[in-house]
């Protein structure tokens, strides 16, 4: 297999997780290249459910190398308390992880200051997950940040930690918020950080020795094209750079080494958090949401649901040079008659091709539409694109060539064998 950027082409949850699991078969390295555990990484195997925050998604396959790479920022509880559950779950971690000493730390501070500035913006938050994302990127920018190679230095990690916490507790202070306790703190981090000592190692020249050998490398991104803090809808995304350029910068492989690039995307549009969604859709929304599907694996909140959006996704394609596409999720469909997509939209009696840049403009665009029949049956066991019911391929069909990438894959459920290679 070549080396793959793989993506989410639309607000992040497309599918990724399950993708990833069935192209790891072909890889010998996943590696994780930005985002922190704001992600949530959904695979179904063997009758168990598996949502990866921090780890990648290939950890599940026996004999593959998983890499958390310096563009990732990690909270070292979560990682720690990942890393047990999936023990927990039978799937053995050792010399099959490793993490990048690069990789830039969520601490307690991140988090609260997260929770505390969605807090005071009221009706104009974000909604993000809380996870400490945005602060911990920020001191990163900012170059006030910890490293893991801080965090597997006792001493050192402990002496920049107190400096850190003292000026964020004053910070913390002047929000109304309770100020945290360095030795409580301390400890944990220290104790995260022998646990995590094993993992710790120049992930670049890892990844560049596997190069040379000829190994074969899939970088897992989390969230989607339009949470990117460049390309997104800024202000409502997150604080990574979501798009393939982000696999280079977050893992240190350069962009002549990639040689594709595959695009996930939902047969519909979800969102969670704040922000626009042209094409959302109450009535679609509440189908799915019976169905029980379309809940947050990080989070757990209802996501916003729509129509496909191909404006969005077209964009997309542009963006992140995608070669492949991956439509997860079709059988959501199976009952709904019609099906909309939007093919472009209406803003001040104005026919746009592309998303306009700013939030603002975005929130008043109006889509339009084309119909398509639904096919009412259920294409769940459906193993050969030739057995797809006819108004489904057309469907598949035409979204891909709204979007201007090849059809590779169509998902039609959560596991392995529920996948259709076209
Ligand atoms: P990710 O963040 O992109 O990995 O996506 P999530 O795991 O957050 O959300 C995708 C959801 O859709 C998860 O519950 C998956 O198990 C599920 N899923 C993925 N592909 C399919 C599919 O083709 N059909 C069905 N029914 N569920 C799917
Ligand atoms: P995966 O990898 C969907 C959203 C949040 C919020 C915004 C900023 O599972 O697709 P943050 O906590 O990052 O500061 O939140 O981004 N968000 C996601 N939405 N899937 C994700 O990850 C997301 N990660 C962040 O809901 O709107
Ligand atoms: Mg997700």
């Amino acid at each position: 297999m070549p080396n793959t950027i793989l993506v989410g082409a639309q607000w992040g949850d497309e599918g990724k997780g399950k993708i990833i699991d069935v192209l790891t078969g072909d890889a010998d390295i996943v590696v994780r290249s930005q985002g922190g555990n704001n992600a949530g990484h959904t695979v179904i195997h063997g009758g168990k459910k598996y949502i990866l925050h921090l780890i990648p998604s290939g950890i599940l396959r026996r004999g593959k190398v998983c890499v958390i790479g310096n563009g990732v920022v990690i909270d070292p509880l979560a990682l720690v308390a990942e890393i047990d559950g999936l023990r927990g779950l039978g799937v053995s971690i050792g010399r099959n992880l490793m993490i990048s000493d690069c990789a830039h730390l969520v601490l307690p501070y991140h988090r609260v200051l997260d929770e505390q500035r969605e807090l005071r913006k009221g009706r104009a938050k974000i909604g993000t997950t809380k996870r400490g994302i945005g602060p911990a990127y920020g001191d990163k920018a900012a170059r006030t940040g910890l490293r893991i190679s801080d965090l597997v230095q006792p001493e050192l990690f402990s002496k920049k930690l107190q400096a850190k916490m003292r000026e964020n507790n004053s910070i913390l202070k002047a929000l109304g918020a309770k100020p945290l306790d360095f030795p409580q703190v301390n400890e944990a981090y220290l104790s995260a950080g022998d646990a995590l000592r094993p993992f710790v190692a120049n992930t670049v020249v890892y990844l560049h020795r596997a190069l040379q050998k000829g190994k074969a490398i899939l970088f897992e991104g989390a969230q989607g094209t339009f949470l990117d803090i460049d390309h997104g809808t800024y202000p409502y995304v997150t604080s990574s750079n979501t798009t393939a350029g982000g696999a280079c910068t977050g893992s240190g492989v350069p962009p002549h080494r990639m040689d594709r690039v595959v695009g996930v995307m939902k047969a519909y549009t979800t969102r969670v958090g704040e922000g626009a969604l042209p094409t959302e859709d109450a009535q679609l929304a509440n189908m799915l949401h019976e169905m029980g599907r379309e809940f947050g694996a990080t989070t757990g909140r209802a996501r916003r649901c729509g129509w496909f959006d191909a404006v969005a996704t077209r964009y997309a394609t542009m963006i992140n040079g995608i070669d492949e596409i991956a439509i997860t999720n079709l059988d959501g469909l199976d009952t709904v008659d019609p099906i909309r997509v939007c093919v472009g939209y209406r803003l001040d009696g104005e026919r746009l091709e592309v998303p306009p840049s700013d939030a603002a403009q975005l929130e008043h665009c109006r889509p339009i539409y084309r119909e398509f029949p639904g096919w009412k049956t259920s294409t769940q066991q459906t193993k050969k694109f030739a057995q797809l019911p006819s108004a489904a391929k057309r469907y598949v069909a035409t979204i891909a060539e709204l979007t201007g990438a090849k059809l590779k894959i169509v998902s039609v459920g959560p596991t392995r064998t529920e996948t259709i290679f076209v």
